[in-house]
This record gives C-alpha cells, sequence and structure tokens, in this order.
C-alpha cells in the first residue's frame, strides 16, 4: 500500500475561500474581524508564525495588527497590555505568542486573557468547556487535526487513536477532541514502556514530538492514518517532520506531509475562531 497524502495546505485553501465570503457578509454589516498578536522578543520561529498569522489574516479580509514588544518587557507591563485589548471593543481575538521570556510567567497571561477573545484556545474556561463538550475557542491545532481527520473518507467512531506527545497545546487536547468523535485514545509520552507496541495498534497515529524522522514505517500498522505535527528545521535548513514520511507511506492509507500539513490548518482554524469571536461580541 502506499498512502494517500492530505494535503493541509489545499485544505487550508478552500475553507479559508469560505471564510472570505462569510468575512465579506459581515462587512456589509460593519463587522470587520479583528485579531491582534502579540509578540514579546525576537525568536526567529516565533516571528515567521506571527507573519505568517497577519498574511493569512489579510487575505480572508480579517484585520490584525502585529504588538511587537522588546525582550525586556515585564510581566506587569505585558498584564496591562492585555487588560487593555480585553477592554477595546474593536479587539476581537487576542494571542500572544509563545513562547515568552522565561523571566514571564505563560500561565499567568493565557489566564489574563478574556476567555471570549481567547482563539487560541487555551485558556483554562475554554480547555474546561471543551473537555465536557461545550461551546468553546478550541485550539487551532487540535482543531486542524481534526477538521484533516473528518476531510477524508474515514468513520472516526470506533477508531483507536495513538498520540505521541502530552503537551497542553497539541497533545493532551486532541485526544479530547477525538474522544469528543467517539474514538478510543491512547496518550504515549517521552516516558512511555515499548511505544511501539502502543503504534502499531493505532488506526490513527497523531505524532507530536518535536523530533525528526522518529517514527518510521516499523512503528506503523498497515492501513494506519498517520497525522504529524512536528516542524522540524534541520542542517540543511528545510523543514521535516517528526515521521519518516517517506519510509512511513509505505504503509499508512494516508499520511499528512511536512510542510503543507498539519501547519496550515493551524492558521486556517485561528482564522475561524476569530470570526466566530467578531460574531459573537456582535450578537450580544
Ligand atoms: N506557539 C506555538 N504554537 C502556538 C500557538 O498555537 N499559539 C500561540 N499563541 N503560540 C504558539
Amino acid at each position: 500500500m502506499t498512502a494517500q497524502i492530505i494535503n493541509g495546505k489545499d485544505l487550508a485553501g478552500k475553507l479559508r475561500e469560505k471564510m472570505k465570503e462569510e468575512v465579506k457578509e459581515l462587512v456589509k454589516h460593519d463587522i470587520t474581524p479583528h485579531l491582534t498578536v502579540v509578540l514579546v522578543g525576537e525568536d526567529p520561529a516565533s516571528k515567521s508564525y506571527v507573519s505568517g498569522k497577519k498574511k493569512a489574516s489579510a487575505e480572508v479580509g480579517i484585520s490584525s495588527e502585529v504588538i511587537h514588544l522588546p525582550k525586556e518587557t515585564t510581566e506587569t507591563e505585558l498584564l496591562q497590555l492585555i487588560k487593555k485589548l480585553n477592554e477595546d471593543n474593536n479587539v476581537d481575538g487576542i494571542l500572544v505568542q509563545l513562547p515568552l521570556p522565561k523571566h514571564i510567567n505563560e500561565q499567568q497571561i493565557i489566564e489574563t486573557i478574556d476567555p471570549s477573545k481567547d482563539v487560541d484556545g487555551f485558556h483554562p474556561i475554554n480547555i474546561g468547556r471543551m473537555m465536557i463538550g461545550e461551546k468553546s475557542f478550541l485550539p487551532c491545532t487540535p482543531y486542524g487535526i481534526v477538521t484533516m481527520l473528518r476531510s477524508i473518507d474515514i468513520e472516526l467512531e470506533g477508531k483507536h487513536a495513538v498520540i505521541i506527545g502530552r503537551s497542553n497545546i497539541v497533545g493532551k487536547p486532541v485526544g479530547q477532541l477525538l474522544l469528543n468523535e467517539n474514538v478510543t485514545v491512547t496518550y504515549c509520552h517521552s516516558k512511555t514502556n515499548n511505544l511501539v507496541e502502543y503504534t502499531k495498534k493505532a488506526d490513527i497515529l497523531i505524532v507530536a514530538v518535536g523530533k525528526p524522522h522518529i517514527i518510521n514505517s516499523d512503528y506503523v500498522k498497515e492501513g494506519a492514518v498517520i497525522i504529524d505535527v512536528g516542524v522540524n528545521r534541520i542542517e540543511d535548513g528545510s523543514l521535516t517532520g517528526d515521521v519518516d514520511f517517506e519510509d512511513a507511506k509505505k504503509k499508512a492509507s494516508y499520511i499528512t506531509p511536512v510542510p503543507k500539513g498539519v501547519g496550515p490548518m493551524t492558521i486556517t482554524m485561528l482564522l475561524e475562531n476569530t470570526i466566530k469571536a467578531a460574531k459573537e461580541r456582535n450578537r450580544r
């Protein structure tokens, strides 16, 4: 078997076309969704993600601004800025790019963002609502992954998903979203013994570790769906996933590439959350 490729870039493009139309309608009613992105410091990967978010917003007609603060910014200053953005009626979505410099308590910052503007879906209120299946902002990467899985011709209900990685941003929430789809979920992580015993049982294998090519075909069940969340820059300067794509695709039924896989979907779900935030603000 050789796997079909789930092209996240193409799927993202289709979804963004629809969003463009939706935003046009909103603008007719004087609602232009507005996203404020806060970037602290000069981390090159963060800068690149932030410029991607700004560009994608413009593409669908969302107005966005990036507030770029020096790396010496204090926690108090950042908290004050967030409180100001919470109060600002022109701001629908607030995104603070992570990671923050070490002297700033990330959790404190996340918990200060108004949950109704938390388009990242990181606030404990939104995470809690997601856990119990209530309406909330869903974290963008997990939401993008589930959207990709829904786009292919497989029934999710009853399948067994194995997730490698337990971060608050990807691993933990994607498991919860799949559970909400009646998937059976197993979490693996850096302390898991005999990883391969678990991965070989996966109908859906989600790899979110952050190490290049730690998964090859030896870890994969024949016909599995593989979602590669890793974005690793290797020596030659190119980007590669956590999965050895060329090898694993020999056994999988579907696989996501890197780049053009999960990445474009993450940004697309951010756009969707921002549009949703704008609609809900104006409904109140
Ligand atoms: N850093 C890496 N991924 C993300 C994300 O999804 N949101 C934010 N705010 N920062 C990140």
